[in-house]
């Protein structure tokens, strides 16, 4: 956590969920209450299928939705692609780019990604940028290289603590059930800390970051309560109601 940051939980549905997996939706909304909606901010990422009738489900609930990746231009000849500007017309208010599954699946470079990340920006959307080291990195010892690698290469200029937050996710923690140590954890979420204030002053500084890989809501209190975590990127454990909010919980119980 950081003093004064409002937390995070965000989820990231990935390739799943049909129409009828709105009435989850609709559970977290149900479960999305008054002391909670004041503690916490709440973000669902979904198919670009759903975002439509999901920001319908969500209205006046204040969940936001979100897609999971955009194209850097507006409109055009980009078959399967779709932009900022459709996800906000969908009623999305985010989006996340740079995921290390886009990274790995379609060689997302660093600097695709910033332009992914400014095409967030231009659309109005809250742009969470994502970044994390593979197994092997970790390994040899290269995880903060990467991160500021990342960093540098990832994030818009006009990046600010209002319209973009970082997500750090570690991508041997992806979906594994492994999650990094407590310390490691610190680490390198002081370190994203450094480099961001170092680049956009009181704007870095308070910058959201979330951690993702493995959160559940068995975890979730531990590894919140770290310094400079902000938040949680969730994938597996969003996909049910009961978990999410019990990720928001016991996240709650920090705040
Ligand atoms: P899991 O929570 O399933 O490990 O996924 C994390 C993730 O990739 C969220 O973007």
């Amino acid at each position: 956590m950081t003093p004064d940051i409002k937390p995070l939980v965000a989820g990231n549905w990935k390739m799943n969920g049909f129409r009828n997996s709105l009435t989850e939706l609709g559970n977290v909304t149900a479960g999305y209450d008054a002391a909670m909606r004041n503690r916490i901010d709440m973000l669902l990422c979904l198919p670009a299928t759903l975002i439509f009738s999901a920001a319908h489900v969500a209205l006046g609930t204040r969940v936001q939705i979100g897609g999971q990746d955009c194209h850097f231009n507006q409109d055009g000849a980009h078959t399967g692609d779709i932009s900022a500007e459709m996800i906000a017309d969908g009623g999305g208010t985010a989006v996340i780019v740079g995921h290390s599954e886009r990274r790995t699946d379609h060689g997302e470079t660093n600097s695709i990604v910033k332009s992914k990340a400014e095409a967030g920006l231009r659309g109005d959307l809250i742009t969470i940028v994502c970044i994390g080291e593979t197994e092997a990195q970790r390994k040899a010892g290269e995880t903060l290289e990467v991160l500021k690698d990342q960093l540098d290469g990832s994030m818009p200029e006009a990046s600010t603590a209002k319209n973009v937050v970082v997500a750090y996710e570690p991508v041997w923690a992806i979906g594994t059930g492994l999650v990094p140590s407590v310390e490691d954890v610190k680490e390198a979420h002081a370190f994203m800390r450094e480099n961001l204030t170092a680049r956009f002053g009181s704007d870095g500084a308070k910058m959201r970051l979330l951690y993702g890989g493995s959160v559940k809501p068995g975890n979730a209190e531990e590894l919140m309560g770290i310094a400079n975590v902000d938040g949680a990127l969730v994938g597996g454990a969003s996909l049910k109601a009961e978990d999410f909010l019990g990720i928001c919980a016991a996240y709650e119980k920090l705040c």
